[in-house]
This record gives C-alpha cells, structure tokens and sequence, in this order.
C-alpha cells in the first residue's frame, strides 16, 4: 500500500477500505508516514468526509494504536463521561465522585483546556499535590480502593491520536466531525468502560455553536461507540453561557464543593445532576434515569459524594484539607469588578468571550507550553436574564498580573449585553437526548 495511492482515492471522494484506514494510521504512528501525507489525507477526510465504516475502522486503529485498559477483574459496570468542552464546565468533579459514591465505578482519564474552554486536568492540579500523572497499574490500585480515578492520557493510551491531534492543531483540521468523534471515542473506549455519557455542548461558548452541529456529532460518537459494543447516551446541553458561576481553575474546585455541599448554582447542580443519573442508568445500578436522578441527589445530601471526593483527593496525593478550607486552594490577588453601562436586564453573554478572557488572565493557555495561573479566573454576579442597574457589578475579575487585566475587562464588557426587557426566550438546559439502542430510558 503507498500513502499516495489513499490520499488520492480520499481526495476524489472514494471510501477507503478499513485494512487501508489501519495501514495509514499504524505506519503513521510508527513515524513511517510523513507528516506531510498524514496532513494531506486529513484534510481530504476534512472535506470528503466519512462514511461510517471509515469512521468505524478509523476510531479502531486509534483505539488499538495503544493499551485497551481490562478491568474486568473490578466487578459491576464501568462508566465515564465525557463533555466536548465549555466554560465554567465543571461538572466532571462532581458527576465523579457522586456515580463513585453510589456505587459505580468511574475511571476517567481527562484533558487539559482546549482553546477557550477548560480542562478537567487543569482544574484537579489546583488541589495542592494532586497527581493526575498516576501509571495505568497506580490507576487501576485508586480504581480499586475507591471507585474512582481522575489522570491524564498516558503514553499508552491512543498514541495515535496524539500524534495525530497534534498534527490536526496546526494543519487546520481539527473541525470535522468524523476526527472529533475518532480522536474522542479512541481514547475513551481505551478506558475499559461499559458505558459512555457524552456532554455534547452547544451555543456561543461552545465548539460547535448550533444544536444541528452538536446532534450530528453526538450522533456520531452514539453510533460509533455502539458499534463497539458500548452503552452510549449524549445529552445536548447549553453552553451559550458560562455554566455556574465560577469561570478558573482553583474557583471552579471550589464552586464543585459547594455543590456538593448542597449548596452552588442550581443550573451546575441540574447539568450536574442529569449526566450523573444517565450514568447510574447506564451502568444497571438503578431501573430509570428518574431514579438515577434521585439517587445522585441523595449522594449529594448525605455528602458521600463530597465524602468521596475527598477520598478520591487523599488516593491522588492532593491535599484534602482544601475540601473542608476552600481558602487552601491558589487565590489570586487582586479583585476588580467589571460594570454594567446601562440598566436593563442581561439578553445574552457571549460565552467564547468569557473563556477567552479568563484565559488572557493565565487561566488557560495560549501556547502548548504556557504554565497556567490556578488562581486566576472570574466569578459571575449576572446571567441571562437577571435584572442590572447602571454600574452595578457583571462581574469580578480574580488576577495577578496588571499587564493581563485589561485585554480581560475589555472582552467581558463587550461579553454582555443588555436590553430594556429580559429575553423573551430562555434556553433550556438540556435541549435533547439522543440515546443509542442499548439506552433506551
Ligand atoms: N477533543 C478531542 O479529544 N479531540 C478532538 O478532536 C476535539 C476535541
């Protein structure tokens, strides 16, 4: 087989056998095939397109590429979720601990922020001394002791799609759904998971900005992972603007403790709540995603599941007495508010916006390399439709460095924007389901 021959067939619209798709990607991540060929047939995946046995066999050679963790040796059903990403999208932190508490094992293996939104990783390294770097063998030991990891992709886990993933951020082909949907399904069919709850987001704030863009992609990944025998569910939720209140790392943990105080937004509390109950469904632990829902809210009364966490935090080397302190986690130093210019009622937060300036501020980072600031970050006082008087605070900006701080204000004045009347409309939460066949509710 020549690399040629199979960038031409995919740049004229032919669909490639799955013995083709498992060469290119096999002699690719053994650094057989240039980056250049690589480079060139993704952009023509990036403008044909898949069918769905391309897909198939796409997501299998990344899949295989590296280990597929068995944890077949740890009993019941194993779930993870995983979200497309957003702003103040916290929700890993507590889905974790609550479906870990209820009995279920979760191991998860998480990413850094991506561009504008953040990154589980990210928000967990704000615990002092918390390790996110444990080996597969340290993961499948935290697996076993309490129900529930948190790390990072290993080396062994999907290499290609690094390899590949790296390619794709600099040649202009990250958007297209089929890679989405490979490079995202290798990694967490590689968890040796039974069931996936996918967070598809959709809205200003998100990487796909229409619910049709979200729903196509979520049906992708739905089919792809029942293809290979999983329990899949995506839930198509808002990210139109920043959910919760708390936008950065250290401020993000804290605001997953208060709710799993029974305290914290209701809006993260509902999300929160949803995801966690799809997961208890689909694992077998309850009869219904109703009572999926009542569970995890019972978890979260009772506290197990910040009981959980603090085990989960103990198990990772982190420093457990920011559970019970929030104030041990990384403060910046310094707080601004940024002002409303009118009165009215808030009519729309442009959420990219919000995460980009939380960003600026070294809450993400701009350059692969960039070391990010846990501290910094911002805490919202409005959302879509709350009421605001002239030079009343959208707003505080948590910072340290002066130089960042007005490219911040900037973005989030220009973020919000208000009306004389609040929205006539209001954005649910959820805005659909789309179950696979072995997750009917
Ligand atoms: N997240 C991933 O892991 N892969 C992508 O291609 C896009 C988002």
């Amino acid at each position: 087989m020549r690399p040629l021959d199979l960038i031409r067939k995919k740049r004229d619209g032919g669909e490639l056998y799955s013995d083709e798709i498992g060469f290119l990607v096999r002699a690719y991540t053994r650094d057989e095939i240039p980056d250049y060929q690589m480079a060139a047939w993704l952009m023509a995946v990036v403008i044909r397109g898949m069918s769905r046995p391309e897909l198939s066999a796409l997501t299998s050679a990344m899949l295989h590429s590296g280990e597929v963790l068995d944890l077949s040796d740890i009993p019941g059903a194993k779930v993870d979720k995983h979200s497309t990403g957003g702003v103040g999208d916290k929700t890993s932190l507590i889905i974790a601990p609550v479906v870990a508490a209820a009995g279920v094992t979760v191991p998860m293996i998480s990413g850094r922020g991506l561009g504008h939104t953040g990154g589980t990783l990210d928000k967990l390294q704000s615990i002092p001394g918390f390790n996110i770097d444990l080996s597969l063998s340290e993961f499948r030991r935290v697996l076993k002791s309490c129900g529930c990891g948190l790390i990072g992709q290993t080396a062994e886990i999907a290499p290609a799609d690094k390899k590949l993933y790296a390619l794709r951020d600099v040649t202009a082909t990250v958007e297209s759904p089929n890679l989405i949907c490979a490079s995202i399904m290798s990694k967490k069919l590689a968890e040796g998971i039974d069931g996936l709850v996918l967070d598809v987001k959709t809205g200003s704030g998100a990487f796909m900005k229409t619910e049709k863009d979200s729903a196509h992609l979520a049906e992708l990944m739905v089919e792809t992972g029942e293809r290979m025998g999983k329990k899949m569910v995506a839930l198509i939720t808002d990210m139109d603007q920043p959910l919760g209140l708390k936008v950065g790392n250290a401020l993000e943990v804290e605001e997953c403790i208060e709710v799993m105080n029974g305290k914290g937004p209701a809006d993260l509390r509902e999300v929160s709540v949803e995801l966690a109950a799809w997961m208890l469904y689909l694992a077998g632990r309850t009869p219904s995603v109703d009572a999926g829902r009542e569970l995890a809210d019972e978890v979260i009364r009772n506290q197990y599941a910040l009981k959980k966490f603090r085990e989960i935090v103990v198990q990772q080397g982190g420093d457990a007495r920011a559970i019970d302190d929030p104030a041990r986690l990384p403060q910046a130093q310094n707080r601004v508010p940024v002002l409303s210019p009118a009165s009215g009622f808030v009519d729309a937060i442009q959420c990219e916006q919000v995460g980009i300036a939380s960003l600026v501020l070294g809450g993400g980072r701009e350059k692969k390399d960039d070391v990010i600031d846990p501290a910094v970050g911002l805490v919202l006082h409005k959302k879509v439709g709350d009421p605001v008087q002239k030079d009343e605070p959208f707003c505080s900006v948590h910072y340290n460095s002066d130089a960042r701080l007005s490219s911040a204000q900037s973005l989030l004045q220009q973020a919000y924007r208000v009306a004389e009347k609040p929205p006539a409309v209001r954005r649910p939460l959820i805005h659909r389901v789309i179950s696979g066949k072995g997750a009917q509710a």
